[in-house]
């Protein structure tokens, strides 16, 4: 690894613009911002404005979420932070958000870092390690009025010590393969909203290329899993699937079977 490469400098936002026009068309404004509460509260704000279709990238969040309501902390420069804003059109199986967001974020940061990224259930991405994963990403999926907020936020160049948790990894302690934050993001851009464009559109979403790609790539499918729940109850017991909507499916030891719309698997 070359340790030049990943230093930390701003943005260019002329850049990720020049390198996300060709596959963007129809994508409004990508708006730059140094440093803001969280991209998904700055979104929000912009959807109110009458802004559609759009990206909100930053060099930093002083009150960036996770799911469950969790902190989301980086240090300037460190991340990748976008929220990704689509128009819903009464987009058909709205659980898929999540999950549908996953597959084309992996499978970005797969072509471009080329090292095995997995999914663990709903839309975490991590690396397997021993029977275990460390996590170097996550999505927040909200929807605002008509519209739905993709928030992504990638651990890009943090060494370990920056790390909130032990189990967390960034691209740069994982890959030999560099790439710049405006490469990528530009990336992300255009396939996130290329492939919104196609899919959300069409009666089927997810396609069944897409549902199969999502299985391919979870690390949460066939295992023994222990399921957090919002209401600190925990299910234990072998993830049987995905049902059509999107929620986890977990077979208990005495055959009963959990549907699991929220939680957190380990
Ligand atoms: C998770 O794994 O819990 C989801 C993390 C999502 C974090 C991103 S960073 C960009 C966007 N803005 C936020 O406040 N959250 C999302």
């Amino acid at each position: 690894m070359n340790q030049a490469e990943w230093e930390r400098s701003p943005l260019s936002q002329k850049l990720i613009v020049d390198l996300a026009k060709k596959g963007s068309a129809g994508l409004g404004e990508i708006v730059y911002l140094s440093e803001t509460s969280s991209t998904n509260q700055r979104a929000k704000k912009l959807i109110d404005e009458g802004k559609t279709s759009f990206a909100v990238i930053t060099d930093f969040q002083n009150a960036g979420k996770g799911r469950l309501d969790r902190i989301w902390q980086a240090p300037k420069e460190s991340s990748i932070l976008i929220s990704m804003v689509e128009k819903l059109n009464g987009v058909s199986n709205p659980g898929w958000l999540n999950l549908w967001a996953a597959t084309i974020v992996r499978r970005v940061l797969f072509e471009n870092f080329l090292f095995e990224i997995k999914l663990k259930w709903p839309n975490d991405l991590v690396v397997p390690n021993g029977n275990s994963f460390l996590k170097f990403g996550g999505i927040l999926s909200q929807i605002h009025k008509d519209q739905v907020i993709f928030g992504i936020g990638i651990n890009y160049s943090q060494d370990q010590n920056e790390l909130p948790i032990v189990t967390a990894t960034s691209l740069k302690l994982l890959t030999v393969q560099y790439r710049p934050r405006e490469e990528v993001l530009a990336d992300l851009i255009s396939t996130m909203h290329l492939n919104w464009q196609s899919e959300a559109a069409s009666s089927e979403f997810p396609t069944a290329a897409t549902v199969r790609e999502y299985q391919a790539a979870s690390h949460t499918m066939a295992k023994k899993v222990s399921v957090s729940l919002p209401n600190g109850k925990v299910i234990t017991g072998i993830a049987e699937g995905l049902a059509a909507n999107g929620a986890l499916l977990v077979k208990t030891q005495s055959g009963e079977i959990h549907t699991i719309t929220a939680g957190d698997v380990n």
